[in-house]
């Protein structure tokens, strides 16, 4: 190894090693493979803590000046794909300090004044984060409209409810869309709520006590924005926690994870929608696939794929808890091991909510398919029940009447509206010709009026609170 090499191995941790790194311990260590992506974030907090030192009179303001015009250029040769990024330095944050020295001297070495890596990565990553959940928030919002629209153009069209995956009651196809816009709408509520926790400052917690400098952190949080509703700074109050906990990564994974998790719910209805056996959808050509082996197959991959997904990211989300458990205070080198699965749950639900907000467009629906499961599975055999309520029967002699009638219709291989009413009436007396009404799909979806509820006139009032709420 020339002399040269192993400077570059060592210069970070001064004189204190008398040998050089082993080739397989840089590779293991080092992290700018993958944190590369946090730079933007990595200068901005560098360009605040700078900018604060220089206002508190610690480093001059021409040290400051050359780091801005340092971090400029750096900018500069990132974005055009021309910096060099060096696995012997490790990281972003070595990678970028060791070029803004190159390039401005002494005035890069006074940066890193009353920092450590140890507030400056968990800045980073806040920072960073932020910014990908604003982007999240935005794509929940397109997939909740692209349901809505689909929601609204399909009030009136009657899909069979399901539960246990047997025919239950007729519900509005809008009606079932809407069911996904809530589980979206809350999704979005707690990325929301998980921002104002990640928004909050770790740099000026140094290594792990806090510093000697009278740095004015709450400036420096001002300057990057990390401020609560109110304006106020928002800074993290103790050191060791500052650097070391990851809680705000965890939360965002569990957040994710559960978007992912609706996904799969949706996905697992547009696979089965979407098989011969059911037949209630189309998915446009460009979201499926065909098979090498047999040409009549339309394949839903891309819903398969994204209820596979799901897996993935809860996977992260354990991942992250099992790297957190154990640690003792403050930081310890295990807390590089959270970007890889933060960056991926990032990506993935990012592609992934992108993806469905344009599948959801490109889905044709099949009414009538729809319709006739819903009468072959006897959907209104409740409002059979709830009519012979009406007049005058308690709800479990009607349950049973019911139930008899039923077995009959599938006997006669005919839907309760199609009985003649002398055979309807023979199950009771109370029965008469108003009760037609009550078994055709349409009365019983009518009737469901209740706030919450299927009748389409309570699914357009639904569609309108939430068209007021997403613009
Ligand atoms: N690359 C490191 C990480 O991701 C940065 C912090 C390193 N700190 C240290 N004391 N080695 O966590």
């Amino acid at each position: 190894m020339s002399e040269n090499q192993l400077d570059k191995k060592s210069q970070a941790w001064s004189a204190l090693f008398s040998e050089p790194m082993s080739d397989l311990v840089q590779r293991y260590t080092a992290s700018v493979g993958f944190d590369q992506r946090l730079w933007r974030a990595d200068i901005d907090g560098s360009l605040a803590h700078a900018e604060m030192l220089a206002a508190r009179g610690i480093i001059g303001t021409e040290d400051f000046r050359a780091i801005e015009r340092g971090m400029a250029q750096i900018r500069e040769e990132i974005e055009s794909g021309r910096f060099q990024w060096k696995l012997e330095l490790e990281d972003v944050h070595l990678n970028i300090e060791a070029r803004l020295t190159q390039l401005v001297g002494d005035a890069g070495k006074r940066l890193h004044t009353g920092r450590s890596r140890n507030d400056q990565v968990a800045t980073d990553m806040r920072l960073w984060l932020r910014g990908e959940i604003d982007l999240i928030g935005a794509l929940l919002i397109e997939l909740q409209k692209a349901l809505l629209a689909l929601a609204e153009q399909n009030v009136d069209v009657i899909l069979p409810g399901f539960t246990h995956l047997q025919v239950a009651q007729p519900v509005s196809f809008g009606h079932h869309m809407l069911a996904y816009v809530e589980m979206f709408a809350r999704d979005g509520q707690r990325m929301g709520e998980v921002r104002q926790r990640v928004n909050c400052l770790p740099l000026g917690a140094a290594a792990l006590a806090g510093t000697s400098y009278p740095l004015d952190r709450e400036r420096v949080a001002r300057t990057l924005g990390m401020v609560d509703a109110q304006g106020r700074a928002c800074v993290c109050q103790n050191s060791l926690d500052a650097v070391s906990d990851r809680d705000f990564a965890i939360e965002f994974a569990a957040a994710a994870a559960l978007a992912m998790v609706h996904i799969s719910r949706l996905s697992e209805e547009l696979v089965l929608w979407m098989s011969q056996s059911f037949g209630f959808i189309e998915i446009a050509d460009r979201f499926c696939t065909g098979s090498s082996i047999m040409p009549q197959k339309k394949n839903p991959d891309v819903p398969e794929l994204a209820r596979g997904k799901a897996g993935r990211v809860a996977g992260h989300l354990m991942g992250l808890m099992m790297l957190m458990k154990g640690q003792p205070l403050a930081y310890n080198k295990d807390n590089q091991e959270d970007k890889e699965p933060v960056f991926d749950t990032v990506d993935t639900l990012k592609d992934t909510l992108r993806i469905f907000a344009e599948m959801i467009g490109g889905i044709t629906i099949k009414p009538e398919a729809m319709e006739r499961a819903a009468l072959r599975g006897y959907a209104t055999a409740t409002d059979l029940a709830d009519y012979l309520v009406k007049k005058g029967l308690p709800f479990r002699d009607a349950h049973e009447t019911v139930a008899r009638a039923v077995k009959a219709a599938i006997g006669q291989q005919a839907d309760l509206a199609e009985l003649p009413l002398q055979t309807l009436q023979a199950f009771n007396p109370r029965i008469e010709a108003d009760v037609l009404d009550a078994l055709t799909l349409r009365g019983s979806l009518d009737a469901r009026k209740v706030l919450g509820g299927t009748a389409p006139e309570q699914v357009r009032a639904q569609i309108a609170r939430h068209r007021a709420r997403l613009g």
